[in-house]
């Protein structure tokens, strides 16, 4: 039986319980999203060929900072990085580096943000130079994942509907959703319940609350599914090494829908950008 809490009465840590927060929690993931987006809005133009990914995080970082932010990832167990930077077969948490971008890599840039104790978290792919057409084709499915997803995301509705609408659009295209990472609750607490895992049977699962915020990250390989971590503890690759991609937005269910509160003002929320 799913429990939930009304947030302001709930302990500001990682519960068991989902919470359930009010109108200060939507202004305030309002404007964590908000900043998280406008990072990603800002790198674009950084993000070429040549330029090395710990350049990009030092940009990220500058700009959180100057915003009065935190970046949540950096500390965050042990991590020393703004921004996770994954590259080509790196499914995720790719940790930047003086590795450059070279011609035809498609990256994933996550970032995190803390704005008044409020958590920002959101990723989208961005394109280097001359990308061929799987690699494009894999990205353009993996948004449309992302959002088929929070199409599903309204009261009523159970978590599975949005697992269900992901690995339905993605199998369609002989693609796997990685299983060993998923969508957290998000709001004070940077990972809370519940799990949002991207692949599963519609109907089941909690029922989505006005209230509950959560993030939807669908991972799409264009091989197998299955994931290794290297040795530095962090980076997650494919094992048959085979491209994955990734898009990230956090949410909050409404009366009748969702927010998405990490959406591009700028219109940038996916490739190209140009
Ligand atoms: N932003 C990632 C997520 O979507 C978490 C990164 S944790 C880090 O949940 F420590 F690797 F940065
Ligand atoms: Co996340
Ligand atoms: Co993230």
């Amino acid at each position: 039986m799913t429990e939930y809490v009304l947030a302001d009465t709930a302990a500001p840590s990682r519960t068991h319980a989902i919470k359930l927060y009010g109108p200060d929690g939507f202004e305030g993931m309002r404007r964590a999203g908000r900043l998280a987006a406008e990072v990603l809005d800002a790198l674009v133009p950084h993000v070429k060929v040549g330029v090395s990914t710990d350049e990009i995080d030092r940009i990220a970082y500058e700009h959180i900072v100057r915003a009065g932010g935190l970046p949540a990832c950096l500390g965050y167990r042990g991590y020393t990085k703004t921004t996770c930077i994954s590259i080509n077969h790196v499914i995720c948490h790719g940790i930047p580096s003086e590795r450059t971008f070279k011609d035809g890599d498609i990256a994933n840039i996550d970032v995190t943000v803390i704005l008044d104790g409020w958590h920002g978290d959101t990723s989208r792919m961005y394109l280097l130079g001359d990308v061929g057409v799987k690699a494009k084709k894999l990205v353009d499915t993996t948004y449309e994942c992302l959002m088929l997803g929070i199409e599903q995301a309204k009261p009523g509705n159970r978590l599975g509907d949005i697992s269900h609408a992901i690995q339905t659009h993605a199998e369609r295209q002989r693609y796997s959703v990685v299983r060993d990472f998923c969508g957290h609750g998000v709001g004070r607490v940077f990972h809370d319940a519940p799990d949002v895992v991207h692949a599963g049977k519609a109907g089941t699962g909690p029922e989505l609350k006005p209230g509950m915020f959560f993030t939807i990250e669908p991972m799409i390989n264009i091989g197998r599914p299955d994931a290794k971590i290297l040795d530095d503890g962090w980076t997650a690759v494919t094992r048959d090494r085979s491209l994955s991609a990734q898009f990230e937005h956090s949410v909050g269910i409404t009366e009748d829908g969702c927010e998405i509160f990490t959406k591009s003002l700028a219109g940038l929320d996916r490739p190209p950008y140009a």
